[in-house]
């Protein structure tokens, strides 16, 4: 179903994201006949070119990002007629009047501002649009991370969006909710009642969230390397996996509702702090190596840096403070140049209470779920069952596998397209409020300044292994492994 018309603008509309992402997701929704017509594109950047000479980068983005079978001459012709490039400064006059220009013959339309930017243009984007009387009760903005480098500059960055947009104008996007198998595990554990009762630390012996990646730092250099895997990964992405394990059932999908109970949890993350750091987190930086055969250059050799101290890599063990998960560890894992490129989240349930199977019976496992977030989505459910065969009882690991590409035959979004129509519909579920993204940041900058009064300094780790081995220690410590299996 076509939503309702709209004016899209991209600030940063010439760059890596939006060539890589935001395009190809709107051309896909366009392809499936979700935008209206009349719908418009506008791309908005510093530089000085014209619609018809970015139109070829949009081409070749478009057929880089979007499998062949996809790109037709008739869509592509509808799409690229939405585009509009428009040279603006951001912080400056040059360029604004003829924005105002472009959509003033729309007054009434939703408007979507997208802040594809370096986060501290955000507050001068938000101020320059509301000096040009462009904030209507129809306009959203949306946010991308990193929202802030600490829980002052989110602050800060919240406060001027805020004082010029309202909360229910805000969009702050974690691309992670808008993965099929995230939003999946919303329905897994509240539209199935085989799991509530068991979801618990009766039941649950601990939970890993793996986010690894076999890229490196790649051409972001800049970036990366005064944030790091906490503040780029663990911040936003692996937190927010958390909360959807951890919180407990909100009333409703309602936008508040939802995001309520993800605070709950947050607030509820036990500290840590300089006395507990050096125990429950490692850090890591990738050096060279080789990762499926091909041989990879380390990450201060990527950087051209020869001294930054930047983790590309972290392992902590944290704990949500609440009588649901009192005790339970959940173990967060994310790095770059890992041995393959797997997210997952694993929830090891405990062993059977006593084992009345004779010692030829084997050994056996504890049940597990795992949850494989990509590549290849699924869910497995490890369970023991008897050796088939006439022979004594013997018992073996087994397991149901859910494999969606099976099960489901139909080409799976990016979570870029659903999220892109969300802020169109005006559905904030999937995006982060702003207490959230400031609660995250206060349980992740003590570790920030752990680290720093501690020295503690990132560990080397061979591109194509799973990190330093402190971080397969962090968790052999509490007589637990991780979950390096594929399905
Ligand atoms: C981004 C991080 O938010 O997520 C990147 O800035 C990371 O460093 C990326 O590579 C991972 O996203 P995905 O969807 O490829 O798992």
């Amino acid at each position: 179903i076509p939503v309702a018309p709209f004016d899209y603008l991209v600030f940063g509309g010439s760059g890596d994201l939006s060539m890589r992402k935001l395009l190809p997701a709107l051309y896909f929704r366009d392809h499936d006949g979700q935008l209206s017509e009349g719908s418009r594109i506008i791309l908005a950047s510093r530089g000085d070119q014209s619609t018809e000479e970015l139109v070829p980068r949009v081409r070749e983005a478009i057929g880089k990002h979007v499998a062949a079978e996809f790109i037709n001459d008739d869509i592509w012709r509808r799409f690229v007629g939405r585009l509009t490039y428009l040279s603006l400064d951001a912080t400056a006059e040059r360029g604004w009047d003829n924005l105002v220009h472009l959509l003033q013959d729309q007054p009434d339309r939703i408007r979507v501002f997208y802040l594809a930017t370096a986060p501290d243009l955000f507050g001068d984007i938000c101020r320059n649009l509301a000096r040009h009387n462009l904030i209507t009760p129809q306009a959203r903005v949306v946010l991308e991370k990193p929202i802030g480098h600490d829980l002052a500059s989110a602050r800060h960055i919240n406060e001027a969006v805020g004082s010029v947009f309202a909360e229910h104008q805000i969009f702050r996007i974690d691309h992670y909710l808008g993965k099929e198998a995230v939003q999946n595990l919303l329905a897994l554990r509240f539209a199935n009642s085989l799991f509530e009762t068991l979801w618990n630390r009766t039941a649950i012996d601990h939970v890993q969230i793996t986010v690894a990646e076999t890229i490196g730092v790649e051409s972001r250099g800049g970036y990366y390397d005064k944030s790091g895997a906490l503040r780029d990964m663990v911040q936003n992405h692996l937190l927010q996996l958390l909360c959807l394990v951890a919180m407990d059932s909100p009333s409703s999908l309602r936008a508040d509702d939802v995001r309520d109970e993800k605070l709950k949890v947050l607030r509820a993350l036990k500290p840590i702090t300089a006395e507990t750091v050096g125990m429950v987190t490692v850090r890591g930086q990738y050096r060279g190596g080789a990762i499926g055969g091909a041989s990879v250059a380390g990450y201060l050799d990527d950087l051209g840096e020869p001294t930054s101290d930047t983790e590309t890599f972290v392992a902590l063990k944290a704990e949500v403070a609440s009588w649901r998960w009192a005790g339970v560890p959940f173990y967060l894992r994310t790095g770059k140049r890992l041995p393959e490129r797997v997210s997952e989240i694993v929830v090891q349930f405990r062993p059977v209470s006593l084992n009345i199977f004779p010692a030829e019976a084997g050994l056996f496992s504890a049940n597990r779920l795992v949850i494989r977030l990509q590549p290849d989505e699924g869910i497995k459910l490890e369970l023991v069952s008897k050796d088939p065969g006439p022979g004594g009882l013997r018992l073996r690991n087994s397991a149901l596998n859910l494999s969606y590409a099976e099960a489901f035959k139909i080409r799976f979004p990016e979570a870029y397209e659903r999220l892109l129509m969300d802020v169109v519909r005006g559905n904030a579920t999937l995006f982060m409020r702003r207490d959230e993204v400031e609660a995250a940041w206060s349980w992740v900058e003590p570790i920030l300044d752990g680290w720093s009064r501690t020295g503690q300094a990132p560990k080397p780790y061979t591109s194509g292994t799973w990190g330093p081995s402190s971080a397969i220690a962090l968790i052999e410590r509490d007589g637990r492994t991780w979950h390096d299996e594929p399905m």
